[in-house]
């Protein structure tokens, strides 16, 4: 039996602390291109670029979550700024991408992998939740707590550039 490569992981949005902390370790800068594989309700997209001035694409195959982060990007008036687009990550183009966003899985880096590697530039950045590209070197590794007053829940952000 052929295995299905489309829903590669599930929905469990990043909360918004560690988004902001994930931008700020990428140096996401205004104008700079983000986009978010598998955008959830496009929380990434719009942070990036209310509070970065980011132009932002967030691919999402769930209908139901585009709809979500399309509606919230309306609402924030940011359609100039921010693309949704309802598909398969794997099938969008991420030769322009500065900033790549992930909150995947181990294996689901594995699956997307091949694809950053063809098709990033020279000093793209690749910034993931949690999940390390196995095989890559990290630029940085930083652990953040999303209530630092109690000290946890805790969180692992992996930043990677491509050379
Ligand atoms: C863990 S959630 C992350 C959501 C968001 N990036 C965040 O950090 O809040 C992963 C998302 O990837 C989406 N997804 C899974 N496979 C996908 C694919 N092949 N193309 C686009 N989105 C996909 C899921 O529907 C889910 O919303």
């Amino acid at each position: 039996m052929e295995a299905c490569l489309l829903f590669i992981a599930p929905y469990v949005p990043t909360p918004l602390p560690v988004v902001r902390h994930m931008l700020i370790l990428a140096q996401l800068k205004p104008g700079e291109v983000f986009f978010d594989l598998g955008a959830g309700d496009g929380r990434t997209v719009i942070m990036a670029a209310k509070e970065f001035g980011a132009r932002a694409v967030g691919i999402e195959l769930r209908e139901d979550l585009a709809k979500r982060a399309l509606g919230t990007v309306y609402e924030e008036g940011l359609q100039d700024r921010v693309t949704i687009v309802n598909g398969d990550m794997f099938n969008v183009d991420l030769s322009s991408a500065d900033v790549v966003f992930l909150y995947l899985t181990t294996s689901a880096n594995e699956k997307i992998k091949p694809k950053l590697e063809a098709e990033l530039k020279p000093g793209a950045r690749v910034v993931s939740h949690d999940y390390e590209i196995v095989g890559w070197r990290p630029f940085k590794v930083e652990n953040v707590c999303e209530n630092p007053k109690l000290g946890y829940p805790s969180h692992t952000i992996y930043l990677y550039k491509k050379v």
